[in-house]
Formats: structure tokens, C-alpha cells, sequence
């Protein structure tokens, strides 16, 4: 079972991606989580997709596809999801074949401040509704004050947001066993 993890922050030290990475590790033995960066997705530009998706948006629109589940782990930015995060969004929704279409999805946040990004997590839902993502509702991981909870060498410390991690990827395995066991209830736009 593949999960793709994507994150909304491109710091090299980012609290997001060291959640995204100790995520890989606390999942279930039958799941993998394989990282993709959204560092090479241009500014969305309309004019653009009219000749077609750049090749950095192609092949992160193909790996979603084949991917059996995503791992958003999402920054917060002004009260919502990074620019980078929406930016990706953007281009990977258009159609033909949109492929967060029906996808099972969780989402973690990480975040300096008490509330862990918790607005981002949010947005990113909101924008999942149009998309028809299939985002998995609980539990929740909404990591605050990162900066105790993860060492200096990005590795996460916290005992109690390691277990909300298991939990969290132990559900995500069943949302993916038993969305596969259905049909699409809707076609991708
Ligand atoms: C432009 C910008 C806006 C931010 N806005 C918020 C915010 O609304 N809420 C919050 O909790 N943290 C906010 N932060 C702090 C980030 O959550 C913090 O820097 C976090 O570590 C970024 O994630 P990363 O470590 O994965 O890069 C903001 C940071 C930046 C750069």
C-alpha cells in the first residue's frame, strides 16, 4: 500500500516535512510512504495548461493517480494552507481525470503556535469537498509548539503525538481497504 506524502512547507528543517517522515516510519508494515516535493510546480497560469500541464505537474498528477493514498501535512500560512500547497492544488484539479477524485487522504499539521495549524487543515478539507478527495476524518493530528516536540535533528520526540500518529495511520489503512472495496459512487471531472 503506497502513500504519497505531500508538504505544504519547502524548508529544508520544516516541522511539516519531519512530521510527514516520523508518519513513514509509525505506519502500519504493509503501507509505505514515498515523499514528493512540490518545489518544482510553477505559479499556476491558465494560459499555460492551455498548451498542456507543465512536466513537473504531469508526473505529480500521475503519482497521485497511482499512489493508494495521500498524506497532506500542511503548514499554516495566515490562517490557511501554504501558497505552495494551493498552488499545487490548482494545477493537479483540472481536468480531465483529476485524481484527488475518490482518493483517501489524511491530513497533519504542524505548527510553531498553540493551535498546530489546525485553520490550515480546514482549508485544505474545504478545497477537498470540490475535489470529491476522500478525507479521512479522524483522528486528528494538529501538532503545536513543534519546536518541543520535534530534536534538532528533525526526529519527533513527543510520546503523545507519536501514538496520535499510529492511530492516525492505522485508520488511514482502513479508509484505503474499504474505499477500494467500493465502486466510485461519481466520475472524476
Ligand atoms: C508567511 C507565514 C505565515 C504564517 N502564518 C501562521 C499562522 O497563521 N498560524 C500559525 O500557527 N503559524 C503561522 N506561521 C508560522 C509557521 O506555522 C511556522 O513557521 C511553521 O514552522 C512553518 O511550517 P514548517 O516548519 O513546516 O516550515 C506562519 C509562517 C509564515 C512564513
Amino acid at each position: 500500500m503506497i502513500v504519497l506524502g505531500l508538504c505544504g512547507s519547502l524548508r529544508a528543517a520544516s516541522y511539516n516535512t519531519a512530521a510527514l517522515r516520523a508518519a513513514g516510519k509509525l505506519m502500519p508494515s504493509d503501507m509505505r510512504l514515498e515523499i514528493d516535493t512540490l518545489e518544482e510546480i510553477p505559479a499556476f497560469n491558465g494560459d499555460v495548461l492551455a498548451s498542456g500541464f507543465p512536466a513537473p505537474v504531469a508526473r505529480l498528477r500521475e503519482r497521485i493517480a497511482r499512489a493508494d493514498g495521500l498524506l497532506f501535512a500542511s503548514p499554516e500560512y495566515n490562517y490557511s494552507m501554504s501558497g505552495v500547497l494551493k498552488n499545487a492544488i490548482d494545477w493537479i484539479s483540472r481536468p480531465p481525470d483529476q485524481p484527488f477524485h475518490d482518493k483517501p487522504m489524511a491530513i497533519i499539521s504542524a505548527s510553531m503556535g498553540v493551535l498546530g495549524g489546525v485553520r490550515s487543515q480546514h482549508h485544505l478539507r474545504q478545497s477537498m469537498v470540490f475535489l470529491n478527495g476522500q478525507v479521512l476524518n479522524r483522528p486528528e493530528v494538529i501538532i503545536g509548539q513543534a519546536q518541543n516536540k520535534f530534536d534538532s535533528a528533525g526526529n519527533l520526540v513527543d510520546d503523545a503525538t507519536r501514538q496520535i500518529i499510529v492511530e492516525q495511520m492505522a485508520a488511514l489503512r482502513a479508509w484505503i481497504l474499504r474505499l477500494k472495496a467500493v465502486a466510485p459512487a461519481v466520475a472524476a471531472a
